[in-house]
């Protein structure tokens, strides 16, 4: 019997199904620029980090109203359960949809609620992060950070990501200490396409207690040292990896090498409904792929529940099994 997974990096928009776009485009009277399903699957083909982002905040555009937000929480909640997630933390981009005229509180009252009734629901213990799109303005994330607190929402924490090469996390450190001294959790995505230096900046500037993706680690063996001496999870998003082109194949990926030094690493699906699939996915491909055992699927699961922000008592029912 294998032990429960924790998902602890999922972008909610980016749980967004391609059918999900076509019933909420035609609910909320949105003009997609695609003929059809097959025309819009045809474009889910990307070489890199940002051209999976053209296509994911364009798709945003049909979240409109609470009850998007809350739908599109509520089906990802279904289907991490069916794929084995007790504990699923997730990130949502508050820009995103500020940006383009939806009010913060449609967002925030979507979101929340589909969280709040999750464990009676699903079965599954949940909690939001508000992530910073690195690559827009530093004092819009500053302003639509203090909304997120003036409105107390109960997210659970803080987080960076969109485009992450020339952005470092130095630029975020003020917001970022905001986060803490409000008492929030705080991670940020760093090495996935960006320099080990950035993860270093994550630990150093910003008080990462997570590192999200983490895999060009390994390219320094101080941070790797690092990493693995303070217990740093690395919330590790292999079919993502390779669907963004920063790893050739699932063969090559280096979920293994990390784990043999000895690093806390997780495994997670990012986007699901962008890179092929939910987090049993990811665990069905490594195991055909990169020839994942039961007992490597049985540590990542305990990582995960490790890793995660979930109370001890929590953390302890998981770990049970
Ligand atoms: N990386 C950075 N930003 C993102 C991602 C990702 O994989 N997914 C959604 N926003
Ligand atoms: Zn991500």
């Amino acid at each position: 019997m294998s032990s429960p997974l924790a998902e602890l990096h999922l972008h909610i928009e980016g749980s967004l199904e391609p059918e999900m776009i076509f019933e909420m485009a035609e609910r909320n009277s949105v003009q997609l620029p695609y003929r059809d399903l097959d025309d819009l699957r045809s474009r889910y083909k990307f070489t890199d980090l940002q051209s999976f982002l053209d296509l994911y905040y364009a798709n945003m555009q049909v979240l409109r109203t609470s009850q998007d937000f809350a739908d599109l929480t509520r089906a990802y909640f279904a289907r991490a359960s069916a794929a084995g997630v007790a504990h699923a933390e997730f990130f949502f981009n508050p820009q995103a949809h500020v940006n383009r005229g939806v009010a913060l509180p449609e967002v925030l009252d979507g979101i929340m609620d589909a969280v709040a009734s999750s464990e009676r629901e699903f079965g599954l213990s949940s909690g939001a992060i508000a992530a910073i799109v690195r690559d827009l303005p530093v004092h819009e994330a500053e302003e639509v950070f203090s909304e997120v607190i003036r409105l107390q929402a109960p997210i659970i924490g803080l987080g960076l990501d969109s485009a992450e090469v020339g952005y470092p996390p130095s630029l975020f450190e003020d917001v970022f200490a905001r986060a803490r001294s409000e008492g929030l959790h705080v991670m940020a995505h760093a090495g996935e396409e960006g320099p080990p230096e950035y993860i270093w900046q994550a630990l150093d500037l910003l008080g990462a207690e997570r590192i999200d993706h983490g895999i060009r680690a390994l390219e320094d063996p101080d941070l790797v040292a690092r990493l693995v001496d303070e217990e740093v999870p690395l919330t590790v998003c292999p079919s993502s990896n390779v669907r963004l082109c920063a790893v050739d194949s699932l063969a090559d990926h280096p979920l293994r090498t990390m784990l043999e030094a000895g690093l806390l690493v997780t495994v997670n699906s990012d986007d699901p409904a962008y890179f092929g699939g939910y987090v049993d996915d990811n665990f069905i491909q490594l195991r055909d792929q990169l020839g994942l055992t039961d007992d490597e699927r049985e540590t990542l699961a305990r990582n995960s529940i490790k890793a995660s922000f979930a109370s001890d008592a929590r953390k302890a029912e998981l770990l049970r099994g």
